[in-house]
């Protein structure tokens, strides 16, 4: 018989809940709210692994026929976990306002509800034009102090700050298994819903990402559509070998499925400017910031190929950028190609 894969640390088994409670305790000005908050998105993290396990025999596949303000075909999961993500976190009294990136304008805590003080911006579903060939998908987060009045209504500012102001960040895969990774600050912990019980347990304790890069992922499909410095460091990246053997490349097209292969393997994964979108593709608030923040709490670095992502602070809520991201050495490699040669 198969034996019991229940992660244990130090002889005890560490659920979800039980691992943000002890990270509060890092804090001691901590009220136990931005606990709660997590802790409501892991439920949300269930709750979407649930309803995308169902996908093709529930109808929920396909497009729903509306397009976002990316100018994106939206998809009926796209808009499920956007609507799952939604009403979890609307009346809790511990959000201030939130922003995501399937709504135009910030979404507003309704009236009949209380406010709090922290501000939640997400991607509900990375990665969407996977969904109906069963590949893996996300969700990304960024949570921030509110910077308006306490006890008002949040505002656009709550959702424009610099990724240095985060307080936690993180996202979920739903991949073979469905996983949560976040931090708050005190290191990139990793957590594995086991199924049957309907829990998050500790199976990454600390992830550090590797120095020594194992793939780059990046869409080689625009290959002509670069900058002479990109295309110039993509074949670098072609002659690289890592110990005895070439890098590989890998790339799925749902940034936080490369992005989590990048940080548990080391490497880079990058979306840079092209010809056809010369601000990049990703945005900087929802998938950008958070991601640079994991991979720095890890060890690894995000940029727009001139500077540290986590130093922009974003203009508007839906703002693109060019992004790259991982292990330090191949981020700031990047970074002096673009300088060289654009
Ligand atoms: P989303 O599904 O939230 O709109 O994000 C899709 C993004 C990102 O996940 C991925 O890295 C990228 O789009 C893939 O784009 P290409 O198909 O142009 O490679
Ligand atoms: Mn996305
Ligand atoms: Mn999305």
């Amino acid at each position: 018989m198969a034996s019991s894969a229940v992660p244990i640390k130090s002889g005890t088994i560490v659920t979800i809940e039980r691992h943000i409670l002890e990270q509060q305790r890092y804090h001691p000005e901590a009220t136990g709210v931005l606990t709660s908050l997590l802790y409501d998105l892991a439920l949300a993290g269930k709750m979407i692994a649930s309803q995308m396990s169902k996908a093709g025999l529930a109808q929920i596949l396909g497009k729903t026929g509306d397009v976002n303000i990316q100018g994106e075909q939206v998809m009926k999961l796209d808009k499920l976990a956007d609507e799952t993500i939604t009403n979890l976190n609307d009346h809790t009294g511990r959000l201030a306002v939130m922003a995501s990136e399937e709504h135009e304008d910030i979404i507003h805590i309704p009236d009949k509800y209380p406010v709090g003080k922290y501000v939640l911006l997400f991607d509900p579903l990375d990665g969407s034009s996977n969904i109906d060939y069963n590949t893996g998908v996300g969700t990304i987060f960024a949570i921030y102090q509110r910077v308006s009045a306490e006890n008002t209504r949040g505002t656009m500012e709550d959702c424009l700050q610099p990724g240095r102001k985060l307080v936690a960040a993180g996202y979920i895969v739903y991949g073979a298994s469905t996983m949560f990774v976040y931090s708050t600050g005190e290191g990139v912990h990793g957590f594995t819903l086991d199924p049957s019980i309907g829990e998050f347990l500790l199976s990454h304790e600390d992830i550090r990402i590797p120095a020594n890069p194992t793939y780059y992922s990046v869409n080689q499909g625009y290959f002509t559509r670069w900058s002479t410095g990109v295309q110039k460091y993509t074949q670098h990246l072609q002659e690289l070998t890592s110990e005895t053997s070439a890098i590989s490349m890998r790339y799925v097209g749902s940034m936080a499925v490369d992005f989590h292969r990048t940080l548990l393997a080391g490497g880079i994964f990058y979306y840079p400017a092209d010809t056809s979108k010369p601000e990049g593709k990703l945005r900087l608030a929802y998938e950008a910031i958070p991601l640079a923040f994991i991979a720095e709490q890890a060890g690894g670095y995000g940029s727009n190929g001139n500077r540290n992502i986590l130093d922009i602070k974003p203009e508007n809520i839906h703002q693109r950028t060019p992004l790259y991201i991982g292990s330090r050495e191949l981020v700031t490699l990047v970074e002096s190609y673009i300088k060289k040669y654009d």
